[in-house]
């Protein structure tokens, strides 16, 4: 039966070293452990022993059947190991790899003015409107005192769609179908595409951009046209920076105004961006027409306003040195990226 036992553990060894798998090992374990085990059998055979043999062979058999349960125990886990140290490898990924840059876009020189300038306004109280760049006559000229006939109409030829439909050639009806719609106390600012029919230049563009503004309340007098213009242009250009009003003529406003500010290259010295004047050219404005206030139904008696309007081109080329208005459209990337 000693024999036997040994023959029994020597096998088990054998076979235990060659188990690749966990099924492999548990096989094992019914082969040699189990109830109807090799083992197993053979201490059934215990009863023929001696009672001097019976002991003898009892703790053998129970030694070798906790060697094998402890050597199938370490060989599950040394598979384990194996399998889990393969896994690892299989799957490592190199951090020391460049990762791949996830292309980044941004905002166009133009859109970031325009937030800019849509924060300042929005910090004084004012609101954004938006409007249609297909427009009525009605809306673009008459009702902004320019009736057929008015020579103001030379410099804004546009794209007509019908005799009485056009491209807008500025953001100003909007000024009307403001009015026309909302009393008293009016605070508006209105960005938007506008057209001319002008050929293409440094400077010129049949399609370009404007802000309107617009506020109309009780008492409203240039000194706060003045003041709100000059406010939004320091907060936009810096504290230093000058500004000066000089008579013009619109049709829409009485008295009406352009105002320049001093150059923000130069600081007003004079230099190759303001061309030597050291002061640049920024926008039109001046006090709403009663005229136009009537004609929306607002009673110019009780209230009165002003209004402005502001050249987006204008603003970014001078806010970072662009010299010439088509590569604000190009859309060429080599150009976009450096703002
Ligand atoms: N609409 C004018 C233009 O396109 C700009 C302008 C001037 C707007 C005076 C105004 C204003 O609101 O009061 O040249």
């Amino acid at each position: 039966m000693k024999q036997a036992l040994e023959t029994i553990r020597t096998n088990a060894e054998e076979l235990l070293k060659k188990a690749d798998s966990e099924a492999a090992l548990e096989e094992l374990r019914v082969r040699f452990l189990g109830k109807k085990g090799e083992l197993t059998a053979i201490l059934k055979q215990m009863g023929s022993l001696s009672n001097e043999e019976r002991p003898v062979m009892g703790a053998l058999a129970n030694e070798i059947r906790t060697a094998l349960d402890t050597e199938i125990r370490a060989r599950s886990k040394e598979l384990a190991d194996a399998l889990m140290e393969a896994r690892l490898v299989a799957e490592s990924i190199d951090v020391t790899l460049p990762g791949a840059k996830v292309a980044q876009g941004k905002r166009h020189p133009f859109q970031q003015v325009l937030d800019e300038m849509k924060e300042i306004f929005l910090g004084m109280g004012f609101e954004i409107k938006a409007g249609p760049e297909i427009e009525l006559d009605h809306y673009n000229f008459e009702m902004l005192n320019m009736p057929k006939s008015h020579p103001a109409r030379d410099t804004q030829d546009t794209f007509y769609i019908t005799e009485n439909m056009l491209l807008r050639t500025q953001t100003s009806p909007m000024q009307i179908r403001t009015m026309e719609i909302q009393k008293p106390p009016i605070r508006i600012i209105c960005p938007g595409r506008v057209y001319r029919s002008d050929a293409v230049d440094a400077t010129h563009s049949p399609l370009f951009h404007q802000i309107e503004g617009l506020v109309v309340d009780k008492g409203i007098t240039f000194t706060d046209l003045k003041g709100t213009l000059e406010a939004f242009i320091k907060k936009l250009y810096g504290e230093n920076t000058r500004v000066r009003f000089r008579p013009h003529h619109f049709p829409y406003t009485e008295p009406s105004a352009e105002m320049d500010m001093s150059c923000f290259k130069c600081g007003g010295k004079g230099c190759s961006l303001c061309k030597g004047e050291g002061w640049i050219e920024i926008l039109g404005c001046g006090m709403v027409h009663p005229k136009v206030l009537e004609n929306c139904g607002i009673d110019s008696e009780e209230f009165s306003g002003f209004a402005f309007g502001i050249g987006l081109e204008r603003i970014a080329m001078m806010r970072y040195g662009i010299d010439d208005m088509r590569l604000l459209y190009e859309n060429d990337l080599r150009f976009l990226r450096q703002f």
